[in-house]
């Protein structure tokens, strides 16, 4: 969604604005612009790519020493220069650039149209500017004027607020989208995200719902937006550094942050290895045990049920976040067990989940990648997927790390309740510290994937068929192709296929089947040949060579466990989306219509 970055300090400002929006840009945008003030306030913005508009509106160029930028992903008002933020009031003295819906923008537009306040744009977020325009007629500070115009939006909003009047300060909100402040040395800054400013300072501050920052270049107070008081906040220090934000020579993040797979999962397991077991030890007299979450981190919660049901013996129920919160409500209680599995941790729907849960008196353990991101502050309990930040678009590193982490709770779960034999637990023990060397070896393809990318970068639909724990990855295999390559893709359960898909197969339809040795190989092999007997192009992924026989493709994987296969089968699957994508054009970072945080409904 939207990107928010905002300086104040001795530098000039707009470098510092241009390159954070650069640093921005996975979030997905459509235009951008920034302010800068210096005696007055400069604005220059644009429908475009960043790159493009600094070049076009000399952007860099921009005079003074404090200012916010802003990355716009349309949500009212098409994409075009108006639409663009920063927005401003009738006098040009107050700047907004924001992230969020403003519910009841069309009520407060036309309240504020009656009494002679003319709108440029389309935008909900205009109507923030000439609130707060109005306001100050009667109060007595620009900051009393904002809380009073604040007060009377509802919806989600993350804002930056200029001043042209009020030298020393910027302002930033949050309520319901992200929004973190940097504290630097004689400057500060606020993003929506870290990695915005992680060139300058790992020392960052997290708003909360409903708060607000007053930010000099040596100061920063927050306070509360209800009552105006002021609030204590915690300097977290974080351990992301620069090289892990950028693309250390890789053509794109995605393929980058592909590689970074065997250290990212051996990370999740020795950063939670010695604090797993209290976890599970809180959670394990849960038996209604709901997952939540969406996209990528759902399918985790796919591999999570079976993993639980098979090792835990714990029946769980995995809802789509956006489901859950609508839908829910009678059935989640105290008694309940929610696990919220998000990598940013800000997803607007995952967190009503977990809002939801909470408020039913049901404890909350949230699966996060970003420390100290709103789930984390929301949840009973937080287990760290210790992915590093993850800039591509599509989730991959954070999505085995994820799978890691619910496997070792899995694990150490079976140990307390003494559902499974112990040698098996052993057996599986050994094997969870073996995968970062796994996935280091099945990266070994890239050559032949690359080949059979070239051989099917026109093709037009494919599907990716599992059984059990693989269906996780026949979900997760079909998401990464279709939304970076933008080929149509199916996942589902091999079970499924002879009830209707099977009819779209036909001469040349690729069909990736993900068959581990296990309880269901035999079903599997049947159901290839099915496949065959159309034929549909087959690409197998297994550890059984016999597979061979009955595949156009074989990719022989490493023999392990088929309840851990997940975090290593998938990898394979994210390098042949990688390259479909590029051979098609496409850019694998930032692919069309997406944002890497869904902050919005
Ligand atoms: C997957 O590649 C996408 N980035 C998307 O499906 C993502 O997993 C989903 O939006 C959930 O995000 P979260 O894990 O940050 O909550």
């Amino acid at each position: 969604m939207c990107g928010i970055i905002g300086y104040i300090g001795d530098r000039e400002a707009a470098e510092i604005l241009v390159e954070g929006l650069k640093r921005l840009e996975y979030r997905g945008y459509d235009s951008a612009g920034i302010v800068t003030e210096q005696g007055e306030l400069f604005i220059k913005k644009g429908a475009g790519k960043i790159d493009e508009l600094k070049e076009k509106l000399r952007l860099h160029e921009m005079p003074g020493n404090r200012g916010i930028g802003h990355t716009r992903w349309a949500t009212h008002g098409i994409p075009n220069d108006i639409n663009a933020h920063p927005h401003t009031d009738c006098t040009g003295k107050i700047a907004v650039v924001h992230n969020g819906i403003i519910e009841n923008y069309l009520e407060l537009r036309s309240e504020l149209e009656k009494k002679g306040h003319t709108f440029k744009s389309d935008t909900d977020t205009e109507v923030i500017a000439h609130l707060i325009e109005e306001a100050l007629k009667d109060s007595s500070t620009f900051e009393d004027a904002l809380r009073k115009a604040l007060l009377k939006l509802r919806g989600s909003f993350a804002l930056g607020i200029m001043y042209a009047e009020d030298k020393e300060h910027l302002y930033f909100v949050r309520n319901e989208s992200p929004l973190v402040l940097g504290i630097g040395n004689g400057e500060m800054f606020a993003a929506s995200d870290i990695p915005a400013f992680l060139p300058y300072t790992n020392k960052v501050v997290f708003l909360d719902d409903g708060e607000y920052a007053v930010v000099s270049k040596d100061a920063f107070t927050v306070k509360d937006l209800g009552t105006g008081k002021e609030k204590k906040k915690e300097i977290h220090e974080i351990n992301w550094t620069l090289e892990m934000a950028e693309k250390q020579g890789y053509p794109h993040f995605m393929l980058k942050e592909i590689h970074e797979q065997p250290k990212a999962v051996k990370e999740a397991i020795y950063g939670n290895l010695e604090t797993i077991d209290q976890v599970a030890k809180e959670i394990a007299k849960y038996e209604k045990i709901f997952v939540v979450a969406m996209g990528t981190s759902y399918h985790a919660g796919i591999a999570a049920k079976y993993l639980f049901q098979r090792l835990a013996n714990k029946p769980v129920l995995v809802e789509e976040a956006s489901e859950f919160r609508y839908e829910f409500e009678n059935i989640v209680d105290e008694n309940s067990l929610v696990i919220a599995i998000t990598q940013s941790g800000e997803t607007a729907d995952t967190l009503a989940a977990i809002r939801l849960a909470k408020k039913k008196g049901a404890k909350v353990l949230s699966i996060v990648n970003v420390v100290g991101s709103m789930a984390t502050r929301l949840s009973d309990l937080v287990i760290y997927t210790h992915a590093g930040p993850e800039i591509g678009v599509a989730a991959t590193k954070t999505y085995t790390t994820q799978l890691t982490v619910l496997t070792m709770l899995a694990i150490a779960l079976a140990k307390i309740l003494n559902t499974v034999d112990e040698d098996y637990l052993k057996k599986l023990e050994a094997e969870l510290l073996e995968l970062p060397r796994y996935i280091e070896a099945v990266l070994g393809y890239e050559n032949k994937i690359k080949s059979l990318a070239d051989e099917l970068v026109d093709r037009r639909d494919f599907f990716y068929i599992g059984r059990g724990i693989s269906v996780a990855t026949a979900l997760e295999g079909a998401l990464k192709l279709k939304e970076i390559s933008y080929i149509h893709a199916e996942g589902l359960s091999a079970g499924e296929l002879k009830h209707g898909p099977l009819a779209l197969i036909e001469e040349g339809v690729p069909v990736v089947a993900i068959a581990p040795s296990g309880k269901t190989f035999d079903k599997m092999v049947s159901n290839i040949q099915e496949v065959n007997a159309r034929k549909g192009l087959v690409i197998s992924l297994g550890d059984n060579e016999e597979l061979e026989k009955v595949s156009e493709v074989f990719l022989k994987m490493p023999k392990i466990d088929e309840l851990l296969s997940p975090v290593v089968y998938i990898v394979p699957l994210q390098l042949l989306a990688y390259h479909l994508a590029v051979l098609r054009g496409n850019d694998p970072d930032k692919p069309r219509n997406l944002a890497k945080s869904v902050t919005v409904e």
